[in-house]
């Protein structure tokens, strides 16, 4: 942090990390893929077990086809370049842990996507989808894929706000409270 840096200037491209939902027909560049491959990887998970396993994929058929796995929701893989898949294996007992652990590493690659320059977009495949999704990425019996990061540059309508500044989220004062829990969760 510099002398000028505030901490909320330090912390700005966290706030400013956003889920994209359209991208540009440019491709992701491999390197970048790799650099958030790396951000996924190096996320910390339960005893640090690394459930998971990443699957980038840029195969256009590919994406077009997850996206055709759970319209609206899959939307952002409509115009995706690029994705990163994130692979579970499952484990009864560990759900719960496996899903915090997978939310740590998507969360991972849409703020390193951002710090690239990039878009992301979380998807969640569910029901039915999820049997297609898994065979269309080969996935063994005991793997599933619940989570697919859309990844690729951000159109121009994209990167504009998606609402005034400050209304995307609860204030400050109804979300954070000090000390203990005070009153309907309204700080004083
Ligand atoms: C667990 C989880 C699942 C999500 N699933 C989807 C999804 O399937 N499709 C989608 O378009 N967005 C999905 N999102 C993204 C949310 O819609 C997004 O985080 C929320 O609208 C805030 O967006 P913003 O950061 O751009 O304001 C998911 C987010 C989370 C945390």
């Amino acid at each position: 942090m510099t002398d000028t840096s505030s901490p909320a200037d330090v912390v700005r491209p966290l706030l400013r990390t956003r889920q994209v939902r359209e991208f540009t027909d440019v491709p992701v560049e491999r390197e970048a893929l790799d650099a958030l491959a790396d951000v996924a990887r190096w996320s910390g998970s339960s005893r640090n077990n690394q459930p998971w396993r990443f699957i980038i994929v840029t195969d256009r058929a590919t994406l077009r086809q997850l996206a055709d796995s759970g319209m609206p929701v899959t939307r952002a893989l409509q115009t995706a370049t690029a994705a990163i898949a994130i692979t579970i294996p499952e484990q009864p007992g560990w759900k719960i842990s496996h899903a915090y652990d997978e939310g740590r590493a998507a969360e991972r690659i849409l703020v390193g996507a951002n710090l690239l320059g990039l878009g992301a977009g979380i998807v969640w495949i569910s029901g039915e989808g999820r049997d297609l999704a898994g065979g269309l990425l080969g996935l063994p019996e005991d793997r599933f894929v619940r989570t697919v990061v859309a990844l690729g540059h951000p159109t121009e309508a994209a990167r504009q706000p998606k609402s005034d500044p400050g209304d995307a989220r609860l204030p400050r004062d109804q979300t954070v409270l000090h000390e203990r829990w005070q009153g309907d969760g309204e700080s004083t």
